[in-house]
């Protein structure tokens, strides 16, 4: 029975998206990805969402000249799949209140340091270059800020002596591509609520 209908927005290569359609954790909870929206034409997320099935939706922002106008084209789109939950998987877009608005504490990111810290598009080299010893992967509710929505989940990793940031990228989505799936699972098990900037995930 399908529990969470869940839409993925994505901009590129959509490892991400792909670890979602793999998981078996995700399928047995009731979770169903609807669709897959991109805003780039030719991304190769696009390539797996069309090898395993699942409905696409592509909208450029280029062909809208304000943000917010993009928005409410996505989130028509978007409506018609009837979405439980919205999760951004390398979706390279701030969001407006048009779309949180539309969806609210229905939008969830998957960003790769340990929030607050290196937030931003470049989170993995950002933390490598800091020479932290330890960074992670984050999930959290998207509010309108650049990953300042309050925290899902967070799992972290040491970085080892003399790692380069190609070893140390590949570690991060490796952690990604099942932490990801693991709360999405935990949303259609009914399993997180958020109270203010706190969420309980019950065991
Ligand atoms: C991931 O590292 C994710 O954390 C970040 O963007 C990247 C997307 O990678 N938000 P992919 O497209 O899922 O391979």
């Amino acid at each position: 029975m399908v529990k969470l209908r869940v839409a993925v927005l994505a901009s590129g290569s959509g490892s991400n998206f792909q670890a979602m359609l793999d998981s078996a954790a995700l399928t047995e909870a009731g979770a169903q990805i609807v669709c897959l929206l991109c805003n780039v034409p030719g991304a190769r997320v696009l390539e797996r969402a069309a090898g395993a099935k699942i409905p696409t939706e592509i909208v450029s922002h280029k062909d809208y000249a304000a943000r917010e106008e993009f928005d409410a084209a996505v989130v028509e789109r978007l409506r018609a799949y009837a979405p439980d939950l919205i999760a951004l998987a390398g979706y390279m877009r701030m969001l407006s209140p048009v779309f949180l608005r539309a969806f609210p504490d229905k939008v969830i990111n998957i960003h790769p340091a340990l929030l607050p810290a290196f937030p931003g598009v470049h989170g993995i080299k950002d933390a490598w270059d800091y020479g932290v010893k330890v960074t992670g992967v984050s999930v959290h509710f998207v509010d309108e800020g650049m990953d300042t929505g309050p925290i899902i989940a967070q799992q972290a990793l040491a970085i080892e002596e003399g790692e380069s940031l190609d070893a140390l990228e590949a570690r991060i989505h490796k952690i990604e591509h099942t932490l990801y799936p693991r709360v999405i699972a935990d949303f259609a098990r009914g399993r997180i609520r958020r109270e203010g900037r706190r969420v309980i995930v019950e065991k």
